[in-house]
């Protein structure tokens, strides 16, 4: 049986050309690579025949540094014929691309996060290269889950630009190891910053972003959850989504917890700054 889903985060990426200290994907920390194509077909073939989401997201790290993201795109394409397929950008990149290559996909959302005030420009005149492929765009403003959004639609593409004003920070640091809250999980998955959406990482099926990620950096030292294996309880962890779980302790229960994004000093531009 197909679980339909809302959403799917789907990892391509490890590495990201920024550092935005809080981050859900952990990328405030030395992450490196990105997921093979062979993996992400492998990924595809399985997944595909046990989730259908509604909205695929493309994931990281950053995406765009995967250097085949054109077929990582075409091979999901294939795989959830009927997705919006979403791409999540921190937007520094689009300008390696032809900016005509986005209206191939079928549907597609790009979210661009406009991750530093200063930056904003540089990434709008990215955006407007994309935008003056095309006639007809619709925009619209509006605030999504607490962050500002301005909405670009066209027939094949739909581009977000998105402000993020606090992240909540999903680790804690004790002596240089991350280390679980003790939360109280209903008020830790009130203030998550991934609270609905199951994340697709190195094959397994986990609850959230931070878990995996937390997990490759900490060896499971501290955190002993596992992720969902293509044979294992999807059920369960499906019947869960958008539910706080025993597993949300492991995050703060308070915004005290949290990094303003707007204080420049909290996002690092790797080959800017
Ligand atoms: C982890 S990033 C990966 C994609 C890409 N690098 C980007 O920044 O758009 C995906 C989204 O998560 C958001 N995000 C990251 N850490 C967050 C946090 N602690 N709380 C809320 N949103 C967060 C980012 O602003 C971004 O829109
Ligand atoms: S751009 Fe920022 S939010 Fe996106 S993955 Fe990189 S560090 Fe995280």
């Amino acid at each position: 049986m197909k679980h339909r889903i809302k959403r799917l985060d789907f990892n391509v990426a490890y590495a990201c050309n920024l550092s935005c200290k809080g981050c859900i994907s952990l990328s405030d920390f030395d992450r490196r690579g990105v997921e093979s194509l062979k993996d992400i077909k492998e990924q595809c073939a399985t997944w595909s025949k046990i989730l259908d989401p509604s909205v695929i997201s493309i994931f990281g790290g950053e995406p765009l540094m995967h250097p085949r993201i054109k077929q990582v795109l075409e091979i999901i394409r294939e795989s959830w014929p009927n997705a919006m397929i979403r791409l999540i950008t921190n937007g520094y990149l689009l300008r390696k691309y032809d900016p005509e290559m986005w209206f191939t996909f079928g549907s597609l959302e790009m979210q661009v996060s406009i991750h530093r005030q200063d930056h904003e420009k540089l990434i709008t005149d990215e955006i407007k290269k994309i935008v003056a492929q095309r006639k007809g765009w619709k925009a619209h403003r509006n605030i999504v889950e607490g962050h500002k959004q301005l909405e670009l639609t066209n027939d094949k593409l739909t581009i977000y630009k998105s402000k993020f004003k606090t992240f909540v920070m999903p680790y804690r640091l004790e002596n240089g190891e991350l280390k679980p809250f003790n939360s109280d999980p209903k008020k830790a998955h009130s203030i998550c910053g991934s609270p609905n959406t199951p994340i697709l990482y190195r094959n397994k099926l986990y609850k959230c972003a931070p878990l995996p990620n937390i997990l490759e950096l900490d060896k499971g030292k501290h955190y002993k959850y596992k992720g969902t294996d293509a044979n294992g309880d999807v059920a369960t962890l499906v019947a869960n989504i958008d539910k706080p779980e025993s597993v949300c302790a492991m995050c703060p229960e308070s915004q005290d917890h949290s990094v303003d994004h707007f204080k420049k000093e909290n996002v690092h531009v790797k080959n800017i700054d």
